[in-house]
Formats: structure tokens, sequence, C-alpha cells
């Protein structure tokens, strides 16, 4: 690892503002479009009839606004785009999920095993009756029949059952909410509220994606087998994913770990640049990517940078940059999807959850002299403006990088940092806490921070 010094900070940088919370988006649109009306009219806008006609015109554009983050929801939660044709229609995943007694293969999926794998229950979406059986121990979590009884009443985060209308599963397909949403285990361990925009680090993608009984088009895809594919998503673990597994092939970084990356939280990004952890493009770039390559929805993608056949073979070879579904299910959505993400504000931290006078004292820390600040910009805590470093800016390999178009990292938003502390930080988990981030920094930049120093910036951190 290279030690080089970090950047000195050029000025003071202004405090931390407390973001405001969800309907900042909705709010903006709304101040745009008043005094855009305003502005047109200066002298109408004194008399009565004018001040009633912005007063309309407000509140038609408050209720699109509200609208369009409502309809974002909906697609957020429950939206396939179409995705089953894959995960069930080829895939075949609805068939392990049965098992062999209700018409499919295998064993079927337990609850138990489901909510092993980090599936989650949404309880709001069960009746009472469920409710109750569930709290007195009456749900046999051990029966894949129960599994499929909660599909139908679409109470799985994230994963969407077709039935037939005979009551039998069909098909099975995936939402944003699979990764991007947890729940608040208030009525059993991953059982309870949706906590949307929360990384659900529980959740093994590989093993979810391993028990589908014919992987031989993943296979296919990536020139290679299926034992060599189920090794690939056995590596991942519980809160990753491979977003460019499907790009370039690499299962694996040089040194033998995984190439899967951490599941991003997908709050917090109101005024953020550059979205992912490599900085793919902005948030709706990433969605739009998302819902075509990766969850396999039927849409339109666009981007040529994917036609460089040496740094993305797989997504060359297949034309994954020039996507066009023959019904576009994706991109009438984006707008929606991009306008509700913007909605969810980055959670608090519960109150002692970290000591606030050490958190205190780190704060000053992490504006003055453990320069923080001059990348982690508060109260973004990403930089306004380009926010990408190269791996050796920030003491670390270019692996991860350079399976990107940008070849550098994204500088993380810190804000609600203590809701993904499971599964490490840096974008593959490399730290396994926030002391061993702290330690990275004290060594790349030589900031001979003193050990209760750096326990003072991880309150910090825990405070964000
Ligand atoms: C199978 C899990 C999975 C699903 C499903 C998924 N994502 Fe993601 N998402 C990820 C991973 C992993 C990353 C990080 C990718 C990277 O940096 O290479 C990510 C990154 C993001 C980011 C960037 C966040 C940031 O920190 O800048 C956004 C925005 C996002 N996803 C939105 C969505 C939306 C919207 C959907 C549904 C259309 C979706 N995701 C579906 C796993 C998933
Ligand atoms: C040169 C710019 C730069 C400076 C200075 C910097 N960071 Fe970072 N920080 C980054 C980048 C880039 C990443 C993303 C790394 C990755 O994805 O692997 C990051 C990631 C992090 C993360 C992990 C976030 C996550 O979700 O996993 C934490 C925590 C963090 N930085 C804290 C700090 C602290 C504390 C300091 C001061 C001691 C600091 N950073 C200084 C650029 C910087």
């Amino acid at each position: 690892m290279s030690q080089q010094r970090g950047p000195t900070p050029r000025r003071t940088l202004p405090r931390r503002r407390v973001l405001a919370a969800a309907g900042v988006a909705a709010a903006c649109a709304v101040a745009v479009t008043v005094s855009l009306v305003a502005s047109a009219s200066p002298d109408l806008a004194a008399s009565t009839g004018a001040t009633a006609g912005t007063a309309v015109a407000q509140q038609a554009a408050q209720q699109a606004s509200q609208r369009l983050v409502s309809e974002g929801q909906q697609t957020f939660r429950f939206d396939t785009f179409g995705d089953e044709a894959f995960w069930g229609g080829t895939l075949h995943l609805d068939q392990a999920i049965e098992g062999a007694a209700h018409g499919g293969v295998g064993p079927g999926l337990s609850p138990r095993t489901a909510l092993g794998v980090g599936l989650k229950v949404d309880s709001a979406a069960l009746p009472s009756t469920v409710k109750d059986a569930i709290t007195s121990g009456q749900v046999d979590l051990d029966d894949p029949a129960v599994t499929l009884q909660l599909l139908k009443l679409n109470s799985v985060v994230g994963v969407k059952g077709v039935f037939d209308s005979s009551g039998n599963l069909r098909s099975v397909g995936i939402e944003c909410a699979l990764c991007h949403s947890t729940v608040d285990d208030s009525l059993a361990p991953g059982i309870g509220k949706r906590l949307d925009g929360w990384a659900n680090r529980d959740l093994n993608v590989g093993a979810v994606v391993s028990l589908a009984p014919n992987l031989q088009p993943v296979a296919s895809l990536l020139h290679t087998d299926v034992a060599t594919v189920k090794k690939v998503l056995g590596a991942w673990g519980p809160g990753k994913f491979d977003a460019e597994l499907f790009l370039d092939g690499k299962g694996f970084q040089p040194d033998g770990r995984s190439a899967a990356t951490l599941l991003p939280p997908a709050f917090g990004m109101l005024g953020v640049n550059q979205h992912t952890w490599t900085g793919w493009g902005s948030i709706t770039y990433w969605n739009a990517f998302v819902a075509n390559l990766e969850m396999h929805g039927q849409g339109t993608f666009t981007d040529a940078r994917l036609d460089d056949a040496r740094q993305f073979p797989i997504a060359a070879e297949n034309h994954f940059g020039h996507t066009r579904a023959p019904v576009d299910r994706i991109t009438p959505k984006l707008a929606g999807l991009q306008a509700y993400q913007l909605s969810l504000a980055a959670p608090k931290p519960p109150k002692g959850s970290f000591d606030a006078a050490a958190a205190a004292r780190g704060g000053k820390l992490f504006n003055g002299t453990a320069q923080c600040s001059t990348c982690h910009v508060p109260p973004l805590f990403t930089e306004p403006g380009f926010n990408m470093h190269s791996g050796a800016e920030i003491g670390i390999d270019s692996f991860e990088a350079d399976r990107s178009p940008s070849h550098m990292y994204r500088t993380s938003p810190l804000a609600g940092l203590w809701t993904h502390q499971k599964g490490g930080f840096y974008h593959d988990g490399r730290f396994a806490d926030l002391l061993a981030v702290v330690r990275h920094y004290d060594q790349t930049f030589d900031l001979h921070l003193t050990s209760g120093q750096q326990h003072d910036l991880v309150e910090y951190l825990k405070s964000l």
C-alpha cells in the first residue's frame, strides 16, 4: 500500500447542517415552479387573480411531485420490469422455491431457509391472523408451503411470485427492494416494517441465485461451467453482489478474494454527484443499468462505454450497451424511481448508540487535523463537484475501480453509516469496522492520531 499524504485543507469547511427529511425533492420542485410562475409575470403577480393562480399552480406542482414520489415508491418496492422472464422463465428459481411436493424441484424453500439467507418479510402485508400465528410460534418455519403463502400475500420484500388461477407458483421476479430495503424486525427477526433505502446486509444474493435449478444460461454467458458459477456465487457471502460480473466475467480479485461489492444504501443521495462505489454515473443512469442488465427487466439501456471489449468482454460480445426490449417497461419508471430515491433521507442514529462527547471531539478532528472533510465535505460527506479518486489517493489497489469506466472510487457519502456496519467498509468490506477504516487513513495519510483520537473519530462516524 502506498504511503501518500492526504490533501491539505484549503479553507475552513462549513459545519454539518442537518439534512431536511424526506420530501426535500418534492419541495424543491415546487419552489422552482413557483418562482418560474412569479418571474414570468411580475406585475400580474401583484393582482389578486394572479395570486390565486399562483396558489393553484403551486398546489398542482406539489400534487404532481407527490404523485411522482409515490409512483416511485411503488416501482422501488413492487416492480419487476418483467424480469420474471429471466428469474423464473430462464433460471426456474420458482421451481426451487416450490419444491417437488408442490410441482417444482428439490426440497423447496422453507421460511427458515429464506430468512436464513436474509430474505425479509413485510409485516404490513400480513393479515392479523398470520401475524398472531407468527408471534405465538404457530407457523411451521420448515414448511415450503408457508413460503408460497407469504409470496401470495406479496409480503416477501423484493420478491414477486407469479401465481396462476389455481394458485400454483408459475414464475418469480425480483424488485429493487430486494437489496436496498430491509425490515425493522418488529414482529420477529426478519419480519417487520419496511425500511426502504437501507442496504440489506443480511441478504446472501449468491446463495439465493444458487438455488436456481438452471444456471447453464449464466455459465454460457460467462463462457464457463455451472460448477465455476456456483463457486463464484458461493464466495459472495451476505450483503454482497457483483454488478460487474455480467460485464467482465471476473469472479475473483487477484488475491483470491471475491470480486463482489457490498450492497450500498439507497438513501441520503440528494445533492450527491456520482453514484456507485466506482462512479458509473448518476442515480438515474444506474437505475436504468440495474433494471436492464442486472435484474434482467425489459427495457432500453444505452452506454457505448460497454463496447470496449478489453474492459468489458462479456458486455461487448452481447451488446449490453445497446439493450432494447420490444416493449420498454423500464424507461417510463425512471423519473418516479429517481424522485423516490431522492426523497429518502439518511436515518439518524438512535439516542445512546454513540458517545456524544467523544463524537463532538471526533467532529473537530474530522474537519481539522484528520483532513477527512477535504473529501467528505459536510453536510453531503462527499465532494460537491467531481467526487472521484484513484485507488492510490486513498491507499488501496485499483482492481474494482478498473472494472468501471471511471477507473476511480467515489467518495462515499457517510450519513447513515450506522445502518450498514455489517459486512465491513469500503466497496468490498475490506475493513471489518470503523476503527479499521480510521487506522487505514492514519497510516495512509501519516496522521499520527493517538488511540484516543481514533476512538473519537469512530464515535463521530457513528453519529452521522
Ligand atoms: C441484487 C441486488 C441489487 C438489486 C436488485 C438492485 N441493486 Fe442497486 N446496487 C446493488 C449493488 C451491489 C450496488 C453497488 C454497485 C457497484 O458499485 O458496483 C448498487 C448500487 C445502487 C445505487 C448507487 C448507490 C450509491 O451509493 O451511489 C443505486 C442508486 C441503486 N443501486 C439503485 C437501485 C435500483 C433503483 C434498483 C431497482 C431498479 C436496484 N438498485 C436494484 C445491488 C442491487
Ligand atoms: C482523498 C479523499 C478522501 C479522504 C481525505 C478521506 N476519504 Fe474516506 N473515502 C474516500 C473514498 C474515495 C472512499 C470510498 C472507498 C471505497 O469505496 O473503497 C471513502 C470511504 C470512506 C468510508 C467507508 C464508507 C463505506 O460506506 O464503506 C469511511 C467510513 C470513510 N471514508 C471515512 C473517512 C475518514 C474518517 C477520513 C479522515 C480520517 C476520510 N474518510 C478521509 C475518500 C476520502
